[in-house]
């Protein structure tokens, strides 16, 4: 059976060439970099060049990367760490409905601190309106943290326009830009944006290490203390293969940017118009052309997503649905609700996310077995409503 992986939105294969780099440093390059012989700084050679290739991603200076165990912790750190460095300030953030997980539960632990938090709704195509942004801003207001690309829907954020206001209003700006960093451009300084999350995982690197970006001056509290690492913003020994890996995948995907975005939008354009082409009924969800180039989202009324899901697994096909199992139920995802849709349609929906390996064959093999799928389980939507 053919196997086409379709969720790089939810984590990407490591590149042969990034494992290659970091095979090394499990053996014989196994030194503490904070050591100062040479099997140390043989380690610290290759953390601070990597913290240069992570850097050059988002037109940053090496010195304001410092490196996290992921997304999620990055996330943590630059909300919790602004919020609570400035709490003198204000206790007011800004943030939007669409936000991943890790930002909006973030905010929802900093209200139970004492902070209140705005959760600003977005338009039908999952955009953040930037005047919204200025117009929820108070004397109050220390931090505005809305993401740079949607991991569901693949919707991109006017970013410069938001940065813009924040800088107006002397606010600091946090983007969750763990979707973009690699697969569209973003200049962190260009953009307005204070802090940026960044995820290895997410562009061909290796799981469990991140980085957030700080713009020099910004005034932040560290998480986890402990030893001198990191500049003091995050203790613990590096992870070091991990930290080199992500600094070739991110320097392999600066490099790559463009073709790959050529790439993935030809499969896409190939996916949604066969999708159009063949099947009946379908709505799609997310912006038609502020998205990531490889991000389609779709909603099949009448067949549902995690059973669309795991007869295409049967298939060997692997893609996600817009639901999310909370406390043993299914739940529409809160991002197709921000748009409006109705939780049925919300229940409906799948999440093809485009990658490197994917081609034309592969598109076409999902495309050869999507259309029965969804025309089966409408089938039996329909005979289990009528019963
Ligand atoms: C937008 C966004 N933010 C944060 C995260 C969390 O990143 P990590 O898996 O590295 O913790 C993800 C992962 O899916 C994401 O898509």
């Amino acid at each position: 059976m053919d196997r086409v992986y379709m969720d790089h939105n939810a984590t990407t294969p490591i590149r042969d060439e990034v494992l290659e780099t970091m095979m090394p440093y499990f053996h014989e390059k196994f030194g503490n970099a904070s050591s100062i012989h040479s099997f140390g700084q043989e380690c610290r050679v290759g953390i601070e060049e990597a913290r240069e290739q992570v850097a050059g991603i988002i037109s940053a200076r090496p010195g304001e990367i410092y490196f996290t165990s992921g997304g999620t912790e990055s996330d943590n750190l630059a909300i919790k760490g602004v919020a609570y460095a400035n709490r003198d300030k204000g206790n007011h953030i800004i943030t939007s409905q669409i936000e991943h997980s890790a930002v909006l539960n973030c905010c929802s632990f900093l209200e139970g601190r004492g902070f209140t938090v705005t959760y600003l709704p977005v338009n039908r195509f999952g955009l953040v309106d930037a005047a919204s942004v200025a117009d929820a801003i108070t004397d109050q207001t220390i931090l505005i943290t809305i993401m740079h690309a949607n991991n569901e829907i693949g919707t991109i954020q006017p970013i410069e326009r938001i940065g813009q206001v924040a800088r107006e209003a002397g606010v600091y700006f946090h983007t969750d830009a763990v979707q973009s960093v690699g697969k569209v451009p973003i200049a962190a300084d260009i953009a307005g944006v204070d802090l940026l999350s960044l995820s290895a995982h997410k562009l061909y690197g290796p799981k469990g290490v991140g980085a957030l970006y700080v713009r020099k001056g910004t005034v932040i509290e560290p998480l986890i203390h402990g030893g001198a690492h990191e500049g003091k913003m995050r203790a613990g020994t590096e992870n070091t293969a991990g930290i080199i890996g992500f600094g070739v995948s991110a320097e392999l995907a600066q490099f790559e940017m463009d073709s790959e975005a050529r790439h993935l939008s030809v499969l896409r354009r190939r996916l949604e118009d066969l999708v159009a082409c063949r099947i009946p009924e379908y709505v799609i969800n997310g912006h038609p052309e502020q998205h990531l180039p490889g991000t389609l989202n779709v909603s099949f009324p009448g067949a549902e997503g995690d059973a669309l899901i795991l007869s295409l697994d049967l298939k060997g096909i692997a893609v996600s649905s817009g639901s999310a199992c909370t406390s043993g139920a299914i739940e529409p995802s809160h991002v197709l609700m921000a748009l409006g849709l109705d939780p049925r349609a919300a229940l409906s929906s799948l999440r093809f996310s485009l990658g490197r390996g994917n081609t034309e064959e592969d598109v076409d093999y999902v495309m050869a077995h999507l259309p029965d799928v969804v025309g089966r389980l409408r089938g039996i939507s329909t005979v289990a409503t009528q019963g």
